[in-house]
């Protein structure tokens, strides 16, 4: 960009948490982006839903509005910054936007998971940039890494904690020992989880980013739908207290997997991930994206995964980019992608983690381990720990000695085998309850 000097409006959408903290960004930093770039970036209008709040960025009230659509239709904007949030109407003013030849920059995973194909489609159309990094881990770079540095990697498998929330909340159950109830509280009241915490603790967040990483990834198209996936909301104490005791950390993952057929397995689940394992070291709200490719190795992307400032950093890298391809009449593109072929849970393998409550008396465990014999589901390891009630005596259960707890470790079994196990196990008079199911990656 030696040389080129242009000055190039920007339109928020959003004054929120990412909206105010890119405004004061784009302030403290435009002097240095000038300097290093030639272009000279101003916010000239901003988007909100209301006029009256009060707003931590340094602009004049005549660049806010309630209409959004006189910041995308305003022809002094040159590129449209999306943080409104949601499907609409974010969606119909990203598509105005491109089709009048302005660049967009958006952190909205949820629309781009869900109509990812169709906006990049008219970002092609009209010749713009749509750039997304913040949409996927915040403030971590790994769209662009993906999409430019590793392009010529062929990359197996990229997993990744890209939720803060769950990953504060496992972290405080592990290291506090708190209940999920106890550390979900301690989210909410730090302002990590909403009052409604679903789209995090049950996977629904981490999904989206799944679908998008997935598409970058292995040049597919993977939408939200596409992809498997469980929350943390029954994981118990024991099962933290197990993995550590076993050597590892439970951890909510987003897994993109690129087989040997060439189709792509994206899912989310909690997974145990061994001690030694880099994303076992990702503690509290951090995220971290891990990439297997086959010449570079691994990689990991670590940093803070939301936050207005990170999330900020990370829109305002996209905007210097596609303010610089505006000042060359160029964009980039994500290249036509065919849908991916995905395969379904059912047909992955792991190694699992399985833990029941059973009657403590001869025969049960040998009809237990039948039933892994039946599916053809091996063990690898097995513990048993008799369970006594918070007296300290032994509860009674009719025609037994009391009650056992077993722990399993499969060797790699195949998804479908181990749920047809587990819908036996239910019908077995002795086995009470058969708790989490948990996935464990990596080698130990
Ligand atoms: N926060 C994070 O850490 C983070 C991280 C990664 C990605 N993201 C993504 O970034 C986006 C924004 O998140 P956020 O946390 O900044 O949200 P937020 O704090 O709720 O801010 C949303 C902003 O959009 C404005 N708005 C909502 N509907 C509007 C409409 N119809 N017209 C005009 N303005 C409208 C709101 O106006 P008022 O202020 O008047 O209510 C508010 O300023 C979302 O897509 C989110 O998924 C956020």
């Amino acid at each position: 960009m030696a040389g080129v000097k242009r000055s190039v409006n920007i339109g928020v959408l959003g004054c929120g948490n990412v909206g105010a903290a890119l405004i004061n960004l784009v302030e403290d930093r435009a002097d240095d982006i000038e300097s290093r770039t030639g272009i000279r970036l101003e916010v000239t209008r901003v988007a909100v839903r209301s006029l009256s709040k009060e707003r931590d960025v340094a602009l004049p009230a005549k660049v806010f509005t309630t209409d959004a659509d006189e910041v995308v239709d305003d022809p002094e904007v040159d590129l449209v910054v999306e943080v409104i949030g949601g499907i609409e109407p974010a969606r119909e003013l990203i598509l105005r936007a491109l089709g009048d030849g302005k660049a967009v920059v958006t952190a909205n995973k949820e629309l781009l998971a869900n109509h990812g194909v169709e906006l990049f489609g008219a970002s092609d159309d009209a010749g713009v940039d749509l750039l997304f990094e913040a949409a996927v881990a915040g403030g971590i770079p790994i769209v662009r890494p993906l999409r430019e540095s590793l392009v010529g990697e062929d990359v197996s498998r990229v997993m990744g904690i890209v939720n803060g929330t769950t990953n504060y909340i496992l972290t405080k159950m592990t290291e506090e020992g708190w209940t999920y109830a106890e550390a979900l509280a301690e989210a909410q009241s730090l302002g990590y989880a909403e009052r409604d915490p679903t789209a995090d603790v049950e996977g629904f967040d981490a999904g989206a980013k799944a679908a998008i990483i997935a598409t970058i990834a292995f040049g597919q198209k993977v939408v939200a739908g596409d992809v498997s996936h469980e929350g943390i909301s029954s994981i118990t104490a024991t099962d933290i207290d197990f993995a550590r005791r076993l050597g590892y950390q439970i951890k909510l993952l987003a897994l993109c997997d690129r087989l040997e057929d060439g189709s792509i397995a994206v899912r989310v689940h909690p997974t145990m991930v061994p001690d030694h394992h880099p994303l076992a070291s990702v503690r509290d709200s951090f995220n971290a994206v891990f990439v297997e490719g086959d010449a570079v190795g691994d990689l990991m992307f670590f940093g803070r995964g939301a936050g207005g400032y990170p999330t900020a950093s990370a829109v305002l890298g996209d905007v210097v980019d596609a303010a610089a391809n505006l000042a060359k009449a160029t964009h980039g593109s994500l290249g036509s992608f065919a849908k991916a072929k995905v395969r379904p849970i059912d047909d992955l393998h792991y190694r699992y983690y399985l833990n029941l409550e059973v009657a403590d008396r001869p025969g049960v465990l040998a009809a237990v381990a039948g039933l892994f014999g039946k599916h053809g589901v091996s063990i690898r390891s097995m513990e048993q720990q008799s369970l006594e009630t918070s007296d300290g005596s032994t509860p009674v259960v009719a025609g037994s000695g009391g009650l056992a707890r077993l722990i399993f470790i499969t060797h790699d079994a195949k998804e479908a085998d181990v749920r047809a196990t587990l819908h036996e196990f239910r019908d077995l008079d002795a086995v009470l309850d058969v708790g989490s199911v948990l996935r464990v990656v990596g080698s130990d």
